[in-house]
């Protein structure tokens, strides 16, 4: 927005608004509240209630009773929402990742006692098969490691009517297949689940960002190859506009943008082009960056933090995915 008026030294002092926090405050263009973040939290099958993530200081991979527990925290601290990752068993991978259609599988049994714990939490679940195949693609491949895109799209579509069956508010699409927005509406409507909500991973680029996460659900060793056939090319802007007004049409209720802050502009274009909600997912080598820096004291952890977390409201987003979902909403409500 260009400013209508001239302005000029010294009649104009723009720092006569930073003088005092009172007046920065009323001010400020953008708030960041405890309500714009969806926490991201990895769960295992294990008896362990904890175990910590190496690449991701701060981060535990949960059990069912402690994700329980973790959902009662989040409502506590005004945490609108959870998306969970599942860390998987190796014994219990496959090529085609059929443990992903498991009805008792660990991804519905958190749901359950997640939404017994605390029924007012949203639940978010990532639908993709790379936690849960051998291969740590996010599709089933063919004799040339290919992810094939409609075969793949039809198991999508079981999994995601599982999820909703175990109690799934919102499944989210992150495989990044062509037409499975659209094929899982279809199924949840059919299915009798008109009512669960798609929040699409459209815009979500092949990125070296994810790398800690892979660590976290156990796929790093995994992966053969990269999946720069189906996630996005990070040289692209216009595609990602392409990418959601395809979701849109095929039925996503909510869009994302992924990762977070190296694709801020996407979030704006984004969120300016479309009326959806459009949410933006700060990644795992977002936050391992952060913490890194951090613990060798080069910058402050918490401010940077926040910082961060602002940044995509102003940018344009509806809400955040972030691991740091329970520090920042205490350090709000502190
Ligand atoms: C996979 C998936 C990924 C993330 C969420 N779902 C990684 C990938 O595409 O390889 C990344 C999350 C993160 O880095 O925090 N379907």
């Amino acid at each position: 927005m260009t400013t209508p008026f001239p302005q000029s030294f010294p009649r104009t002092r723009l720092r006569r608004l930073r003088q005092a926090p009172w007046i920065r405050s009323l001010t400020g263009e953008h708030v960041l509240t405890p309500s714009d973040l969806i926490w991201s939290m990895v769960v295992h099958d294990g008896s362990d209630p904890k175990i910590p993530v190496g690449s991701m200081p701060g981060l535990f991979r949960l059990n069912v009773e402690e994700a329980a527990k973790a959902a009662r925290r989040a409502r506590e601290l005004s945490i609108p929402a959870i998306a969970i990752f599942p860390h998987i068993d190796p014994a219990h991978k496959d090529e085609m990742g059929s443990e992903a259609l498991n009805g008792e599988g660990l991804i519905p049994r958190v749901i359950k006692s997640m939404k017994d714990a605390a029924p007012e939490v949203g639940i978010i679940c990532d639908v993709a098969l790379d936690p849960f195949t051998s291969h740590g693609h996010d599709g089933v491949i063919d004799a040339n490691g290919y992810v094939l895109n409609d075969k793949t799209s039809d198991l999508l579509v079981r999994q995601a009517l599982v999820q909703a069956e175990a109690g799934a508010d919102v499944v989210a699409p992150s495989d990044m297949m062509d037409g499975r927005i659209g094929a899982i509406r279809d199924a949840l409507e059919d299915g009798g689940y008109a009512n669960t909500m798609i929040l699409s991973y459209a815009a979500k680029y092949a990125s070296g960002f994810y790398g800690p996460y892979r660590d976290a659900i156990g796929s790093a060793t995994a992966l053969k190859g990269d999946k720069k056939t189906y996630q996005q090319n990070p040289a692209n802007s216009d595609e990602a506009l392409r990418e959601v007004a395809m979701d849109i049409a095929e039925g996503a209720d909510m869009v994302m943008v992924k990762p977070g802050l190296p694709y801020l502009d996407i979030v704006r274009r984004v969120s300016e082009t479309f009326a959806v909600p459009t949410i933006a997912f700060q990644v795992s080598g977002e936050y391992a960056q952060i913490k890194a820096a951090s613990q060798n004291g080069w910058i402050d952890g918490d401010r940077v933090m926040m910082e961060t977390l602002l940044s995509f409201k102003r940018a344009g987003a509806a809400g955040i995915i972030t691991y740091f979902a329970e520090e920042a909403a205490a350090a709000l409500g502190a």
